[in-house]
């Protein structure tokens, strides 16, 4: 006799915030990455700048675009609201400059990552964020650098490392080339990664 086994797959969709502070290349190659995905998708994006381009970005690409105040992130809690309400289940930093606040690394264990133009744990910390961190990697004359896929922690830039990919870096280079081919590398793998680490698992 044979029997036929029918499985159900039913998959919740994981709701993503993308936190950036200023132009937000990544924030919009990631939107555009998920924008016909039916298992990720990206459900707000969230910015501790005004003015900062990302959102006009966002919403350009009708995804929901909030700005706080530093005070209101540094409390933890107003945030934490909106993103229960928006049923939040993953954070992805691009270029956000705040410190993540405990209560939201509480809120969200292991659910919270952010990308690093270096190869950590060169050229990682305080002040060390975009042009900056090319800068460094050029004066010290280093001959590769890189991005950084990690989980956040309450250190800046120390926390799990997920991936890692390197690229050369040219005797003749300014910071603004070298950004260029780091953030080629932040474009291909960077989605890639968010898939990975937030699809959910299946249920039965
Ligand atoms: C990206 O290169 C990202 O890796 C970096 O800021 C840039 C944002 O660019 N992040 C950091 O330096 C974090 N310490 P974007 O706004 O064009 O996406």
């Amino acid at each position: 006799m044979c029997t036929k086994t029918v499985f159900f797959y039913i998959y919740h969709m994981a709701n993503i915030a993308i936190f950036a502070s200023g132009n937000g290349t990544n924030a919009e190659n990631i939107i555009r990455y998920f924008a016909d995905n039916n298992i990720i998708k990206i459900a707000a994006v969230f910015s501790n700048k005004e003015k900062a381009p990302v959102l006009e970005k966002a919403k350009n690409l009708q995804v929901p675009a909030f700005y706080f105040k530093r005070e209101d992130f540094s409390n933890g809690y107003p945030i934490l609201e909106i993103l229960h309400e928006l049923h939040i289940d993953g954070i992805c930093l691009a270029g956000f400059l705040c410190m993540v606040s405990p209560i939201l690394l509480k809120a969200f264990p292991k659910r919270i990552i952010n990308i690093h133009p270096s190869l950590l744990p060169k050229f990682g910390g305080k002040g060390m964020y975009g042009l900056n961190v090319h800068r460094k990697v050029i004066e010290n004359a280093e001959k590769e650098s890189g991005i950084t896929i990690h989980y956040i922690d309450e250190h800046y830039d120390q926390g799990e490392i997920i991936c890692q990919e390197t690229c050369p870096v040219l005797l003749t280079d300014t910071p603004e080339e070298l950004a260029s081919r780091v953030h080629s590398l932040e474009y291909k793998y960077y989605p890639l990664v968010i898939e990975r680490i937030f699809s959910p698992q299946e249920k039965v």
